[in-house]
């Protein structure tokens, strides 16, 4: 039987190529990926995936060109406010990752209503990344940081890897065990940086508006077959044995 991944962190690629290779506009290849959004959050659900984290839009998403940036905009209200109740009686809490400074008001309501309507949800914590970068989360943490130290709360001699992970996004969700990025482009594309420290990364040729459960349960399988060994050795794995840090760095760090 397949072990399920925890968390799964996806990289939805290539609805502007789907809508290319089929002669549609780039509007029809986001519309044809919120479709396959949908089945995706059903399918990880279905298997009991506890965490499902997608990137609909990232912080370099803004140089796209200004009418396709507002219909992404508008593509995200649309299906939050049509999706929401949906998602609600479906037991998933939803959460937003991102800078939210830059969203016009109608978005930003729509997000904190969703957030607030399914925070007590106990099934998929579905987090969707909007004007999210890893290099952004990483900062915000880090300004976090400071403020505790200028706080008194910690000494700068305490800043270690641990206590900056109680920070960025998602600290209180296990880290990815599994990336998914379609459509070829074999990139992390500023997503999750820290977060993706041990993850298993998987790329698929195929485009995101094509992503279904079949194709989930491949990117599981060869999930299955990887050894994660978090800086040990393959004989360690299969008969623990002590490790030899030094006492003062044990537990500080995977490796
Ligand atoms: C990548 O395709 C996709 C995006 C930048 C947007 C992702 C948005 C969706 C899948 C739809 C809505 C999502 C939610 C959560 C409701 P691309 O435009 O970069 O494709 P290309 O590289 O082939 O041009």
């Amino acid at each position: 039987m397949s072990k399920i991944p925890n968390h799964i962190a996806i990289i939805m690629d290539g609805n502007g190529r789907w809508a290319q290779s089929k002669k549609l506009s780039r509007h029809s290849g986001h519309k044809a990926g919120v479709e396959a959004v949908r089945k995706v959050i059903e399918a990880c659900a279905k298997r009991k995936v506890k965490n499902l984290t997608l990137f609909a839009f990232s912080s370099e998403n803004w140089k796209r060109p200004k009418a396709e940036v507002n219909l992404l905009m508008e593509l995200f209200l649309v299906s939050l406010r049509r999706e929401l109740n949906k998602l609600h009686e479906n037991n998933i809490l939803i959460r937003f990752i991102g800078d939210r400074t830059a969203f016009a008001g109608s978005l930003l309501k729509q997000i904190i209503k969703a957030e607030e309507l399914t925070k007590k949800n106990t099934g998929l914590v579905l987090a969707i990344a909007v004007n999210y970068g890893g290099r952004w989360d990483i900062a915000q943490a880090t300004k976090k940081v400071v403020a505790g130290v200028l706080a008194g709360e910690y000494s700068q001699e305490e800043i270690n890897p641990e206590l900056i992970s109680k920070y960025v996004c998602l600290a209180e969700f296990p880290e990815p065990d599994l990336f998914i990025r379609t459509s070829g482009e074999q990139r992390i594309s500023n997503y999750l940086l820290w977060q993706l420290a041990y993850t298993e990364l998987y790329f698929t040729d195929k485009h995101w508006p094509d992503y279904d459960e079949i194709l989930l349960d491949e990117a599981i399988e060869e999930f299955n077959c990887r050894q994660r060994r978090f800086g040990k050795t393959q004989e360690q794995l299969n008969k623990p044995i002590e490790n030899s840090l030094p006492d003062n760095v044990k537990g500080t760090s995977k490796n």
